[in-house]
C-alpha cells in the first residue's frame, strides 16, 4: 500500500526521511507495485548531461499496475465515471474489469494495426472514455503516446505529429463541447494535407456519429478495429526508463517541446502524490476537470488515480454549459469527494454569482485542489467559503509538465493552509530558491528564483529528438539544478508562495503559452515586420495576451487587421493563443544589442505607466512615448 501521511509531524518526519534517505524512501514506495522485475538500483544520476534513471533494470508495465493489479481486490468498482456534455444524457461508468477488458480489446486492435513498442501514437480526441481507454491501450503494448489537445489547430497538430514521427492518429468524427460542434476529423484532415508522412493509419472514433470523409487505406473506424477483439492482452515488458508519453509544452523560445516521461518513476510518484495530496480514501469520487490533453490530465485523470484504485470522473463538457452551475450540479449529482480545479474557472464561476453554487448540495466535498496559475486570494476565499463552506481545505498544488507530479501543495488537511500559497514540497522534493548569479538563497522570508536540486522519480527525463535543448533549457542556468522557469517566495514560515513565469512563458487561462511562438503566429501576416507579445494581468483568464506589431505599411482599417491577425494566431496555433490587445506601433523599444525590452513592453500593457525605469539605454527611447500614448486600456 503506498504510504498515506495523516499529519503535520508525520509530513514532518516523513519529509526528513526522504531527504536523508532518497533511495530507501522511494524503494519503499515503489515496493507497493507490481514489478515483472524488482530493480537493481533505485538511483542513478546526474543533472550536468542530464541523466537520470529511476529503479535502474526494474520491469513492468504501468496499466498491469493500473488495472490487472486491482481486479481481484475491487474488479467491480468503478474505475471511470464518464460524465457527458449534455446533462440529459446519462453518465457513463466503467468498472476496473470493464475498463481492463476495453484496454485490451484496443490494445490488441493497435497490435493489429502495426502498432509496436516504441511506436508513437497522436491522440487529438475530446474528452471521451475512448481517449483514456486507448491511451492506456497504448502503454499496454509500450507504444508512446502524444496527446495532443484538441484546441489546437492542424498546423499545431501537424508539427506535433512530425516531431515525433508518429504512425497513427487517433482521433474522433466531431466532438460536442458546450454549444459548439467541432469537425475534429476534418481538422486532422487539414493536418495530413500539411504534410505528415509518417502517419500510415488514422483510427476515428465514432462520437456524435455526423458524417465525415473516411480516405480509404487510411483511415480506419475505431470501433471496426476494436469490437470484436480479444478481452485479454498480454503487456508488453517495460524497462523502468522506456518511455511511456511525450507531451508538448511551450517554452521561451521555438516550438513546443515534447517533454519525455518515462513508466516506472512517473507510476511510482503519480500514485504516491494522488494519495497524500487529495488524501483519497478509499470509495471517493475524485474529479479533476482539466484535459487529458495536458499533464494536469495525464497525470491526475488517468495515471495517478487508476494507479491507486480510485474512482475518477471524466468530464466532456465545460464549466459554463448549460449555464454556470454546471461544476456543482455535476458535484451535487455524483457526490464528489475530491473536486480539482484551475483557478481561471474559478474566478469565471465566482463573476457569475453566488447562486449557482448555492442551489447545489456539496457537502460531500472533502478536498478542493488548484492548479495550473497563481490563484490569487479572492478566488482562494470564495473557493473555501462557497465551495467547500469552509470545511474543506484547498490544496494549491504546484507543478509543471516537466516534473510530471505535483510538487508543492498541502496534503488535503494535514498541511497548514494560506491563501495563494502552495505551501510546502512533497516528501523527496528538495526545492530552492537561487538569486540571478546562483547563489543558493537560504533561510525564509526570501524571494529567488525555483530550482529542485535533487531527482524525483517522474521528473522529464529528456525533450525528445532533442537533448541538448532539455540540458540548455532546465539544467544549465544553474549547477547542479533543475531549474523551473518560476519565481518564488518562501516567506517566514517555510511555506512557498508562487510568484509566476521569470521568463518568456505566459499563463492564459491556465494554458501554458510561449510568447515567441504567439509572435510568430502574428509575424506569418503578410503585413506584419515585426512582433512583441507579453502577457498582462486579467481579472479572469490571470494573464491576457498584449501584442505589438509594426507593419510595413500604414494600416486601412484597424479593426479588419486585427481580425486578421486572429485568423492567422488561430490557424497557426489555435483559438486558445489568440491575442487580447493588439496594438500597432511604429517600433519596439530596442536595447542597443537590438534586444527587445520587454520589462517596459509588459508595464504598459499592464495599464502602469507611472514608472518604466531607465530608459535612457535604449536605442530608441522616443518610441515609448509614443507607445504609451498609443496603449489600449
Ligand atoms: C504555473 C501545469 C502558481 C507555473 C500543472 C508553472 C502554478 C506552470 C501553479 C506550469 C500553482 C502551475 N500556483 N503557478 N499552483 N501550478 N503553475 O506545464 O508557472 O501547464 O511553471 O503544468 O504553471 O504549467 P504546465
Amino acid at each position: 500500500m503506498t504510504l498515506q501521511i495523516k499529519s503535520f509531524d508525520e509530513y514532518k518526519e516523513v519529509y526528513k526521511r526522504s531527504v536523508e534517505d532518497p533511495e530507501g524512501f522511494w524503494a519503499e514506495q515503489a515496493s507497493s507495485f507490481q514489478w515483472r522485475k524488482k530493480w537493481d538500483k533505485v538511483l542513478d544520476w546526474n543533472f550536468s548531461e542530464p541523466n537520470v534513471n529511476w529503479f535502474v533494470g526494474g520491469k513492468m508495465n504501468i496499466t498491469e499496475n493500473c488495472l490487472d493489479r486491482h481486479l481481484e481486490e475491487r474488479g467491480d468498482q468503478v474505475a471511470i465515471l464518464f460524465e457527458p456534455n449534455d446533462p440529459n444524457e446519462p453518465a457513463k461508468e466503467f468498472t476496473y474489469k470493464q475498463l481492463h477488458a476495453e484496454v485490451c480489446k484496443a490494445a490488441n486492435a493497435l497490435r493489429a494495426n502495426g502498432i509496436e513498442k516504441g511506436d508513437r501514437v497522436c491522440f487529438y480526441m475530446p474528452m471521451v472514455p475512448e481517449l483514456a481507454i486507448a491511451v492506456l491501450a497504448c502503454a499496454r503494448i509500450g507504444a508512446i503516446h502524444s496527446v495532443v489537445f484538441a484546441g489546437f489547430s492542424a498546423q499545431a497538430l501537424a508539427d506535433r505529429i512530425n516531431d515525433a514521427s508518429c504512425k497513427m492518429v487517433i482521433c474522433s468524427d466531431y466532438n460536442n463541447r458546450g454549444t459548439k460542434h467541432i469537425p475534429v476529423k476534418k481538422i486532422v484532415d487539414d493536418a495530413m494535407a500539411l504534410g505528415c508522412d509518417s502517419i500510415e493509419t488514422i483510427l476515428v472514433h465514432k462520437n456524435t456519429g455526423d458524417s465525415i470523409e473516411m480516405v480509404g487505406g487510411r483511415d480506419k473506424w475505431w470501433h471496426d478495429e476494436v469490437e470484436g477483439q480479444s478481452t485479454t492482452c498480454e503487456a508488453e515488458e517495460m524497462d523502468s526508463e522506456d518511455m511511456l508519453f511525450i507531451l508538448y509544452t511551450s517554452g521561451s523560445t521555438g516550438k513546443p517541446k515534447g517533454v519525455v516521461h518515462t513508466c516506472g518513476g512517473y507510476m511510482v510518484y503519480t500514485a504516491f502524490s494522488f494519495k497524500n495530496v487529495f488524501q483519497y480514501e478509499e470509495g471517493d469520487i475524485y474529479w479533476c476537470t482539466a484535459d487529458i490533453g495536458w499533464i494536469t490530465g495525464h497525470s491526475y485523470i488517468v495515471y495517478g488515480p487508476l494507479l491507486a484504485g480510485a474512482t475518477t470522473v471524466m468530464f466532456e463538457g465545460v464549466p459554463t454549459y448549460p449555464d454556470a452551475g454546471r461544476f456543482w450540479q455535476v458535484c451535487d449529482k455524483l457526490k464528489v469527494n475530491q473536486f480539482y480545479t484551475a483557478p481561471t474557472a474559478i474566478r469565471a464561476l465566482m463573476a457569475q454569482g453566488d447562486e449557482w453554487v448555492e442551489k447545489y448540495d456539496l457537502s460531500s466535498i472533502k478536498v478542493l485542489g488548484s492548479v495550473g496559475e497563481p490563484i490569487n486570494e479572492e478566488a482562494w476565499e470564495w473557493y473555501y467559503d462557497k465551495v467547500g463552506k469552509g470545511n474543506a481545505p484547498i490544496v494549491d498544488t504546484w507543478w509543471q509538465t516537466e516534473t510530471g507530479g505535483i510538487m508543492i501543495s498541502g496534503l488535503g488537511s494535514h498541511s497548514p493552509m494560506k491563501p495563494a500559497h502552495a505551501g510546502y514540497p512533497l516528501p523527496g522534493i528538495q526545492p530552492c530558491l537561487m538569486d540571478a548569479d546562483g547563489n543558493e538563497l537560504d533561510g525564509n522570508d526570501i524571494e529567488g528564483l525555483l530550482c529542485v536540486k535533487f531527482p524525483w522519480p517522474s521528473m522529464l527525463r529528456t525533450t525528445y529528438g532533442d537533448h541538448e535543448r532539455c540540458r540548455l533549457t532546465y539544467f544549465s542556468h544553474f549547477e547542479n539544478k533543475y531549474f523551473t522557469g518560476d519565481g518564488a517566495r518562501r516567506d517566514a514560515d517555510g511555506m512557498y508562495r508562487i510568484i509566476g513565469r521569470v521568463d518568456d512563458v505566459i499563463n492564459v487561462s491556465g494554458h501554458r503559452m510561449g510568447t515567441a511562438e504567439v509572435e510568430n503566429a502574428i509575424n506569418e501576416h503578410p503585413l506584419v515586420v515585426e512582433s512583441a507579445v507579453v502577457g498582462y494581468p486579467h481579472d479572469i483568464k490571470g494573464q491576457g495576451i498584449y501584442a505589438y506589431v509594426i507593419t510595413s505599411d500604414p494600416v486601412d482599417d484597424e479593426d479588419v487587421f486585427r481580425k486578421e491577425l486572429l485568423k492567422v494566431v488561430t490557424k497557426e496555433i489555435g483559438p486558445i493563443a489568440k491575442p487580447d490587445k493588439i496594438q500597432v506601433v511604429t517600433g519596439l523599444p530596442k536595447t542597443r544589442s537590438g534586444k527587445i525590452m520587454r520589462r517596459i513592453l509588459r508595464k504598459v500593457a499592464s495599464g502602469d505607466t507611472s514608472n518604466l525605469g531607465d530608459t535612457s539605454t535604449l536605442l530608441n527611447p522616443e518610441i515609448v512615448e509614443a507607445i504609451k500614448s498609443g496603449a489600449l486600456g
